[in-house]
């Protein structure tokens, strides 16, 4: 039953500022309306000064944190999270859990549930790592992997997590593109059914010996008529049917314009991509003379190897909203865990692009006088680039 959002919020104010919070994120936006930021997050943590509630906020592309003392601060600093037009709250403390969601009509669908788990004493900042996967879960004892990659890949999932819809159902069928030791294919899939999803994952890597370790650790751990594992190129292999989730994490240079175009060819509904090195674009800024007046930008090379990460970054976004897709470019880890964290994030909407959209496209292909590789492969796909 909706309730009044007033009133849900202020029950939401009272647990941020319980005590026993264990975490909270909002998230999404209101039917019209769009927060200033697209995400916050809320948590215990202790600080040489004391207690404190660490709130970190992201416009979609920079994380930001502060840490602010309990009481008035604290309670200044929800207020106007909570004046914010989040369209989702989740919440838990020790003793419970609520999700709020805002309806079309403006109203609060408000779910509660007492604690699922023990709350976690607040901990050192640099201690207070929440994992959605815990890194004791049994499935680490088989497939291996640094405290790096776990961290990697938890964030990823957390990506995965927010990209979703909360009310989905059904079957979900999943490919790994440049899966390699299969660390995300596994936990994806450990964290996918623990959601209660009928799934159905499939790794893909070039690497024949990586096909037959991963089967083997799919048999290990119970798993195998669900997570499978094929031979071949990101390109070519053969997945039937037709994945609805596409997720590849550094899968090498053009290998994750590979995994683009299949997904845009897959029809695929969502797609997660953290792109490894860009040596395709430096390559080709390298052999040409940059468009008056940019050649500050591209003359020294440390400076042209970056702007062309973000060029090609960009125009992989650009390209995915051409053909159909809402396209994001976010950074998806810290980059103490890896430097390679980015993630592009796709969801396929259907809309035709605007002719404002593609001349936006084309007009700085043409300026910089670049190919990128993800619009080779989907060229004669649409008519639209
Ligand atoms: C840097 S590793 C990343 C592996 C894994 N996704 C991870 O994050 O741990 C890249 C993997 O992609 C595979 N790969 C690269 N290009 C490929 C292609 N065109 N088709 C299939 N696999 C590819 C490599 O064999 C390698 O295992």
């Amino acid at each position: 039953m909706p309730e009044p959002l007033d009133a849900a919020l202020t029950e939401v104010r009272t647990l941020l500022l319980d005590p026993t919070l264990t975490r909270a994120v909002a998230a999404g936006r209101r039917r019209g309306q769009r927060p200033s930021v697209v995400r916050a997050e809320l948590r215990p943590v202790v600080l040489k000064a004391g207690p404190r509630l660490q709130i970190s906020t992201s416009d979609g592309s920079r994380p930001y944190t502060r840490n602010v003392a309990p009481g008035t601060e604290a309670g200044s600093a929800v207020d106007a999270l909570l004046a914010e037009p989040f369209g989702n709250w989740h919440v838990e403390t020790a003793d419970a859990t609520l999700q709020l969601r805002v309806t079309k009509s403006g109203e609060a669908q408000v779910h509660r549930a007492a604690a699922t788990r023990t709350a976690a004493e607040p901990v050192g900042h640099d201690r207070a790592k929440e994992y959605l996967l815990d890194p004791g879960d049994p499935i680490f004892a088989e497939i291996g992997g640094s405290a790096a990659k776990r961290r990697q890949v938890d964030a990823f999932l957390r990506a995965l997590a927010a990209t979703l819809p909360e009310e989905l159902t059904g079957p979900l069928r999943v490919v790994d593109l440049g899966c390699g030791n299969a660390y995300l294919t596994f936990a994806a899939y450990r964290y996918l059914a623990r959601r209660g999803l009928d799934v159905e994952l499939v790794g893909v890597d070039v690497r024949e010996d990586q096909r037959r370790r991963n089967t083997e650790l799919a048999d290990r751990l119970g798993w195998a008529g669900r997570v499978s594992f094929v031979a071949g190129t990101i390109a070519d292999a053969v997945v039937e049917p037709a994945p609805d989730l596409v997720l590849a994490l550094h899968a090498c240079d053009t290998a994750t314009d590979e995994a683009l175009a299949r997904a845009v060819r897959w029809n695929a509904r969502w797609v997660l991509a953290a792109p490894c090195c860009h040596h395709d674009l430096a390559a080709q800024l390298r052999s040409r003379p940059a468009p008056a007046p940019y050649e500050l930008l591209t003359r020294q090379g440390i400076l042209r190897e970056r702007f062309a990460d973000v060029l090609t970054d960009a125009l992989r976004a650009g390209l995915l909203r051409l053909h159909g897709y809402r396209a994001e470019v976010v950074e998806f880890v810290d980059s103490r865990h890896t430097p390679r964290n980015l993630l592009i994030r796709a969801r396929r909407t259907g809309a035709a692009p605007t002719e404002g959209q593609r001349a936006e496209y084309r007009e700085l292909v043409d300026q910089w006088q670049v190919t990128p590789r993800l619009a080779a492969l989907l060229a004669g796909d649409a008519p639209n680039t």
